[in-house]
């Protein structure tokens, strides 16, 4: 099974300057809940934003370098981003992608379900989530908080 976690704005902003345009403690700590347990999937870009790699969760990070190595136990580096999908697809377990932009377009016709944290308002921004068809996905539940919506979509 694959789900897809994002928070975009209503203009489908998701970063700025290699990482994301707002602060939002609300919506890390409901990334964290979310994911924490289960496989992440992520771009090298999105993974070097970040000083760590987070606890709690394997980290797969997608590069076509095939000289990048990360020596770290909960880390594992993949080149081939389709058979990846494709193969994780067929697994009970969870995967969970993470972004950025360049994943989450190609990774998008592989979703099952999508946690997406809507920010309100319009920001400054480099990078964008692709367009998707809402058509193709029911909306599961809506959860309203200060500064964003988490809606939990599946696939049709
Ligand atoms: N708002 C959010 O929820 C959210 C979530 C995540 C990230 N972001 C933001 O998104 C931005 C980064 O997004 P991005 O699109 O620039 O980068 P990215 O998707 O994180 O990473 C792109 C990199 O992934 C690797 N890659 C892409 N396609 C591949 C494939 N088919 N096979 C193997 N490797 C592949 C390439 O690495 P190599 O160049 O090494 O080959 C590529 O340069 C940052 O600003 C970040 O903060 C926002």
């Amino acid at each position: 099974m694959i789900s897809l976690i994002v928070a975009h704005d209503e203009n489908m902003a998701i970063g700025k300057d290699g990482w994301m345009p707002w602060n939002l403690p609300e919506d890390l700590a409901h990334f964290k809940k979310v994911t924490s347990h289960h496989a992440i999937l992520m771009g090298k870009v999105t993974f070097e934003g970040m000083k760590k790699p987070l606890p709690k969760r394997h980290t797969y990070v997608a590069t076509r370098n095939q000289d990048y190595h990360f020596d770290h136990e909960d880390v594992t580096i993949i080149h081939d981003l389709p058979s990846f999908l494709t193969e994780w697809k067929e697994k009970s377990e969870c995967l969970y992608v993470c972004g950025g932009a360049n994943i989450y377009e190609q990774a998008l016709p592989y979703v099952d379900e999508m946690w997406i944290s809507y920010v309100y308002g319009n920001h400054e921004a480099d990078t964008y989530f692709p367009a998707y068809q809402p058509k193709d996905f029911i909306v599961v539940s809506k959860e309203a908080l200060k500064d964003f919506m988490i809606i939990h979509y599946r696939k049709k």
